[in-house]
């Protein structure tokens, strides 16, 4: 079993009792022959690896290697605790309290020989107790600061249950919506998702490793399995290596530069060759490119899964090429602790490869400063702590995108007599915490429903009719009492979208419109003539074209966990003006996916001329000649494009200039525009900064973000906004493989999306 019940949870908190019971019963293990130059933290971390590495059996070295998740059953802890104390166990995931975590590293450090501690994992990814926005919805908030703020508070609110390692960031760029892991990441962009990661790192890792808030990042998954053909989860990849380096490693590169202690090898395998045992990517790329001396763990199972990928002949033979290929740690497939012995015994393996992985290991465990203080430092008290909510609800309305405001719908106005607040989601407080939320708790939680009453309650009649038992729900029978409602009501919020099951691992979706009976929800909703505010709640773009063309206003929140409903109220009363901008295209149809900006122009490049479907005359005869590439039914441009979003400003940029018309490959552009509020609220704006480098050894995409900065304007107020873009940072793999700027012409814009036509060119020298 993966992942446990609060039943099995609520036994755990007895087990510490038993833990008592062994290690009375067993004989301490640290005897008195051990060099323990290892334990003096004034030693320097490598001595103190080197020093440790040397009196370690191979046997107790294997151990380190080898992850377990924690095990239920007859027996079972008894049995863990016996591995802990003999040396078989590296590190535990989904320990799930405090004083478990205790009582095991207590079985760690007293009862094994050389008294090492375990690292205790756990999938933090949007938050612990208090959950964030899925971190696509982070993702949206072009905020790394408060990105930041968010893995930091996850981090403290884990480590007060003794978690000292989360799996996160994900950094897999993603352009296919049907993968339902897309919302676990920064979405499409290579440049997004690189500051992200850097600002998830820091944030979970601190300012002081050793601190005992600091949770080791582990950057994941490694590397192109946001490419999984089709958007099929576990699905193959076919990243060329120009493509791999130019846009789905850059994130990991940026996280390796921040510091980032762990990597997690992905479970596809890339034109063949499964990420857990490939040396290049593990070997070559990540300690030979970028330096990385921390550890790489392999995703669940995926050294084993080597063998159902036919790239292994049995498990032993996975077990050889995982390590050899530089995979450190196992995640609990077992078979480095199987087999390891046998292949140094047999000379397939070699013990420098051994103690290379145990170093990696042992290096981070001492960076943490697990052996000074392997038990929980954090206070229970952290969980839910009010400065932490105040967070959530900021990242959750910085993170919602208002994708359509026609009439100035929003913000509504609290002298508003009646709502009607419909939809699924509504009321939903398991589903908007998404996905990836084990420890957040629906109780906890406040939805839009919640929300509107608490704040509005008095204020205003707020009618609430569900009209769908749930997302996927067919039954039409309560459309019609959300229909009558809404006629008696001055406005509709119809809160619609996706229960949190239907986006994550394992949850990809051939077809992306919105599922059940919503769509008819939303056209009965229509036709009332009632303004209608539709308020999307989801894990992944969604194919929507039809229901923003039938609502007033629009706001996409991707699952915006605990104080997702105060936030969303917040902006649908103007509270805050929504500033969110989108981190992935949205397509118009499934059938146009992949859809995204930093695409190749083609030979061929659409003209926003095209002929379409309807077009074309009967018996058309056949021709090429001026054709271009697009769809006969769906046109070239997506539905909303990459880093879209409305306010409640009216913002309009103008005058740009670059402070040259030549840049040597050294120098650094300073780039400035006008950006100007010509409305009549305060509202905040992301300038997005994008470069096209015109002609190269190979061809480059028509567009990259390479800067952005949220500014904020009252009503009325214009300000210079200015940009610093070294030139270095134009650099890519060219024909020869290898990152440099290539001299030549580039247009800048600036824009509040990647649609933006503001240009001005310069110039790269040598
Ligand atoms: C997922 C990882 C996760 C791991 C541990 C795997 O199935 O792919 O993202 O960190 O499980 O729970």
């Amino acid at each position: 079993m993966k992942f446990i019940s609060s039943k099995a949870a609520f036994a755990m908190v007895m087990l510490p009792a038993l833990v008592a019971t062994i290690l009375m019963t067993q004989s301490c293990g640290k005897s008195g022959d051990v060099d323990s130059l290892y334990r003096d933290p004034s030693q320097p971390v490598e001595a103190r690896v080197n020093n440790l590495l040397s009196q370690m059996t191979l046997e107790e070295k294997i151990g380190q290697l080898n992850q377990l998740s924690m095990p239920y059953g007859e027996g079972a802890f008894e049995n863990l605790c016996d591995a802990v104390s003999r040396g078989e166990v590296g590190s535990l995931l989904n320990v799930p309290t405090a004083a478990l975590s205790d009582s095991l590293q207590r079985v760690a450090m007293d009862s094994s020989r050389l008294g090492i501690p375990l690292l205790l994992a756990r999938d933090v990814i949007h938050g612990y107790k208090t959950v964030f926005p899925i971190p696509l919805g982070q993702a949206a908030t072009f905020d790394t600061a408060l990105v930041k703020l968010g893995a930091r508070i996850a981090a403290t609110e884990a480590s007060s249950d003794g978690i000292r390692w989360t799996f996160a960031p994900m950094i897999d760029i993603a352009r296919d919506p049907r993968w339902g892991r897309i919302a676990e990441g920064c979405g499409e962009d290579v440049y997004l998702t690189s500051v992200m990661a850097k600002a998830m790192v820091d944030g979970f890792q601190g300012d002081d490793l050793t601190s005992p808030s600091s949770i080791a990042a582990c950057a994941k998954h490694f590397a192109g399995y946001g490419a999984s053909e089709a958007g099929r989860d576990y699905n193959s990849t076919y990243i060329t290596e120009r493509q791999l380096r130019n846009v789905y490693l850059p994130p990991f590169e940026e996280a390796c530069k921040a510091g980032c202690l762990t990597y997690m090898s992905s479970f596809n395998d890339n034109d063949g060759v499964p990420s857990s045992g490939n040396k290049h990517l593990l070997t070559d790329i990540l300690r030979g490119d970028w330096g990385f001396d921390g550890f790489v763990v392999s995703d669940w199972a995926s050294v084993n899964e080597m063998v159902s990928h036919g790239f292994c002949s049995d498990p032993k033979d996975a077990a050889m090429k995982g390590l050899t290929a530089g995979l450190d740690m196992e995640m609990v497939s077992g078979t480095y602790i199987r087999y390891l012995k046998e292949l140094v015994e047999e000379g397939k393996v070699s013990i420098d490869d051994i103690d290379r992985s145990v170093a990696n290991i042992l290096r981070v465990k001492f960076k943490l400063g697990l052996f000074e203080n392997p038990y929980t430092g954090t206070p229970q008290s952290v969980k839910y702590d009010k400065a932490h909510l105040a967070a959530a609800r900021q990242s959750a309305a910085e993170g919602t995108v208002m994708l359509k405001n026609d009439n100035g719908t929003l913000p509504l106005s609290a002298d508003i007599k009646r709502i009607l607040v419909t939809g699924p989601m509504a009321d939903a407080p398991h589903d908007q915490l998404g996905t990836w939320a084990f420890d957040g708790e629906k109780d906890s939680t406040v939805t839009v429903l919640d929300a509107l009453r608490d704040i509005y309650g008095d204020k205003m009649q707020i009618i609430y009719e569900p009209g769908l038992g749930y997302s996927r729900d067919k039954n039409t029978a309560g459309i019609a009492k959300a229909v009558n409602a809404a006629r008696n009501a001055d406005a509709v919020i119809a809160v619609v979208g996706e229960e949190a099951i239907l986006s994550g691992e394992a949850h990809s979706l051939a077809d992306i419109n919105l599922l059940g009976a919503q769509g008819e929800l939303i056209e009965a909703l229509s036709r009332t003539g009632k303004p209608l505010v539709t308020v999307f709640i989801a894990g992944r773009p969604l194919t929507i074209a039809k229901q923003v063309e039938e609502s007033d206003a629009v706001l996409y929140s991707f699952h915006p966990g605990t104080m997702g409903g105060p936030a969303i109220a917040d902006l649908l009363f103007g509270v805050v003006s929504p500033s969110g901008k989108l981190p992935v295209t949205f397509p118009k149809s499934v059938g146009q996916i992949p859809v995204y900006y930093s695409e190749k122009n083609t030979g061929r490049p659409a003209s926003g001329h095209e002929t379409l479907l309807n077009d074309i005359p009967a018996e058309a005869g056949q021709t090429s000649l001026g054709c271009t590439s697009y769809y006969l039914d769906a046109g070239f441009g997506p539905l909303f494009p990459f880093g879209y979003g409305l306010s409640y400003g009216d913002f309009s940029y103008s005058d740009l200039a670059i402070d040259k018309s030549s840049y040597g490959v050294d120098d650094t552009i300073k780039a400035t525009v006008t950006l100007s509020n010509n409305g009549k609220r305060e509202a905040t704006e992301v300038a997005q900064l994008y470069v096209r480098d015109m002609v190269g050894s190979v061809t480059r995409p028509v567009k990259e973000l390479k800067g952005f900065k949220r500014v904020t304007l009252a009503p009325g107020e214009s300000t210079q906004v200015t940009f610093e873009l070294p030139v270095s940072e134009l650099a890519f793999y060219g024909l020869e493989m290898e990152r440099k700027v290539e001299p030549g012409d580039f247009t800048l814009w600036i824009g509040g999306d990647s649609d933006c036509t503001l240009s001005t060119s310069f110039e790269v020298t040598q």
